[in-house]
């Protein structure tokens, strides 16, 4: 459970996808020795595990054995977070595409995000964190003391996420990538659980012309800044 009272140990960073989250919470989580929660790994763990039982990803509810025979560990790793399946590493699996379009689809289901809950909270309660994702902020750790949201015009994030699939060797089409994040940026901003919307305590910061390391300052600058002031009003 989360403790009520507000989380200094805590930051979210929430916003749509390829808008500069990962970058910047990895970098974050390296500045303050916090541990990095990618939320988005955890979906897309499920994908994984739901595709190998043969499941479509168009499915409307998943099976009640599908979801009790899904073990989800996660241990901090130096880069990314590590992320076992049923006790298999399968962390290099995650970010193919397939599964990214496969975790969007299956994110939308309430059983799915359900199913995360507890896990994601748990890590909370082990760890400093630095916490990633679409609903870090609203409903994961609604107490959270720090909560940032990124955005970043619709072309630049298609822009690095049309890079990064080609930086990665994956064939990539820029058209099709963009027409893709509409519709997933449609998926996530009108699913009825947990949509994606900005916590109404959350700072936003427009990421689209600023490098990881900028971003990262801007964050660290809110967060000194209100430190202070909290300070200075004791
Ligand atoms: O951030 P990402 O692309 O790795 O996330 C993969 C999918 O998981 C994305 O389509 C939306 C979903 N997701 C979610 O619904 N809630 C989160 N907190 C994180 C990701």
């Amino acid at each position: 459970m989360t403790d009520p009272a507000k989380r200094t140990s805590i930051i979210t960073i929430d916003g749509p996808a390829a808008a500069g989250k990962s970058t910047a919470a990895r970098l974050l989580a390296q500045r303050l020795g916090f541990v990095l929660l990618d939320s988005g790994a955890l979906y897309r763990c499920v994908a994984l595990h739901l595709l190998r039982r043969k499941i479509p990803p168009n499915a409307v509810r998943i099976p009640e054995e599908a979801i009790s025979a899904l073990e989800i560990a996660v241990e901090p790793a130096a880069v990314t977070m590590k992320v076992l399946l049923n006790g298999e590493d399968v962390t290099a699996l995650l970010r193919h595409e397939s599964i990214s379009e496969a975790a969007s689809r299956f994110s939308a289901l309430p059983e799915v995000r359900q199913a995360l809950l507890d896990l994601q909270r748990s890590t909370g309660e082990q760890w400093n964190l630095v916490a990633e994702g679409r609903d870090m902020g609203t409903v994961v750790f609604p107490h959270a003391r720090f909560k940032f949201f990124l955005i970043a015009d619709l072309d630049e994030r298609a822009r690095r996420r049309y890079l990064e699939l080609i930086e990665r060797g994956e064939r990539a089409d820029f058209d099709q990538v963009r027409s893709q994040m509409i519709e997933r940026d449609q998926r996530d901003a009108t699913r009825k659980a947990s949509p994606l919307v900005m916590a109404s305590d959350a700072l936003a910061i427009d990421a689209g012309a600023l490098s990881p390391d900028e971003v990262v300052d801007r964050i660290m600058c809110a967060i000194e800044g209100e430190a202070s002031s909290l300070n200075a009003a004791r």
